[in-house]
């Protein structure tokens, strides 16, 4: 039997009448990365909000390693979320500080038993993982957008965290640069042998770092399945979601083509 990390159990979450999250129940495995498709609006991040624990469902719980994290007090839940890292949708860095500085902030707030020295080295080698070796003095600015993603991730995984939480990696990007995220949470669940919850619409982007995907509808997750069974799924409501995702890749195809 695989190990549950991450349980959501008939979690309710409503802001003020509307009610997103319907008695949603989900598993996450460790080691194992789950996309979660669904349309815009559905309630992907709300979802992501609440395993980080930085929301509250009003009804139901969150597990994490085995932690009811959504009955615990703030202090409680923050020492038991800390092996758990969120890339936002947006990703944005902080603009006034270098690419450097952005990398170490999480290390300088709470690992204080580092000195300066293994900071550097604990930065230089997350911007390695990401292919951006050397731009610790470059300003936010100075990167391109698919840059940006990436040194966001790099202040992701300097903390090495054991559970990540990605919300709409490659939105907005364009298709190579897509591509090179997905290989990189792909390099990042190896190596670092993390368990990870891809929020997409980009159905490329979960047939490349998916073992299992999710649908999200209707504040339920409706259908999941291992990536090979999940597109055999006879569900009308999945067909029409799928149809949707792919008449808009050949709109932004057509009008990156010119
Ligand atoms: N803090 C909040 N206060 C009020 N409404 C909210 C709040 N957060 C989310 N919502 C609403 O909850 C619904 C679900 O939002 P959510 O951001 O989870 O959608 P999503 O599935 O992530 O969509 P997208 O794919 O566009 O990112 C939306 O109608 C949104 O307006
Ligand atoms: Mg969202």
């Amino acid at each position: 039997m695989a190990e549950t990390v991450i349980k959501a159990h008939d979690v309710w979450k409503s802001y003020g009448k509307l009610q997103v999250l319907k008695g949603l129940n989900l598993d996450v495995f460790k080691g194992e990365t789950l996309v979660i498709l669904g349309r815009s609006g559905v309630g992907k991040s709300v979802l992501l909000k609440q395993i980080l624990g930085i929301e509250t469902p009003e009804k139901g719980y969150i597990e994490v390693s085995g932690q009811r994290i959504s009955a615990m007090s703030q202090s409680k839940r923050y020492e038991a979320v800390k092996h758990m890292g969120m890339l936002f949708q947006g990703a944005a860095l902080f603009d006034s500080m270098t690419v450097g500085e952005n990398v170490a902030f999480y290390l300088r707030q709470h690992e204080h038993q580092l000195n300066e020295e293994e900071i550097s080295k604990r930065v230089g080698e997350s911007l390695e993982m990401v292919d951006l070796a050397g731009t610790q003095g470059k300003m936010p600015s100075d990167l391109s957008g698919g840059m940006r993603k990436r040194a966001a991730l790099a202040r992701l995984i300097v903390y090495r965290p054991l559970i990540i939480l990605y919300d709409e990696p490659t939105t907005g990007l364009d298709p190579i640069t897509a591509a090179q995220i997905n290989e990189l949470i792909n390099k990042t669940k190896k190596e670092l042998q993390a368990t990870s919850i891809v929020v997409t619409h980009d159905i490329r982007s979960a047939m490349d770092v998916g073992d299992r995907l999710a649908f999200h509808h209707d504040g339920k997750i409706a259908q999941i399945a291992p990536k090979e069974e999940f597109l055999k799924i006879q569900d009308p409501l999945l067909h029409q979601f799928f149809e949707n995702a792919i008449i808009k890749e050949q709109e932004i195809s057509e009008n990156s083509h010119g």
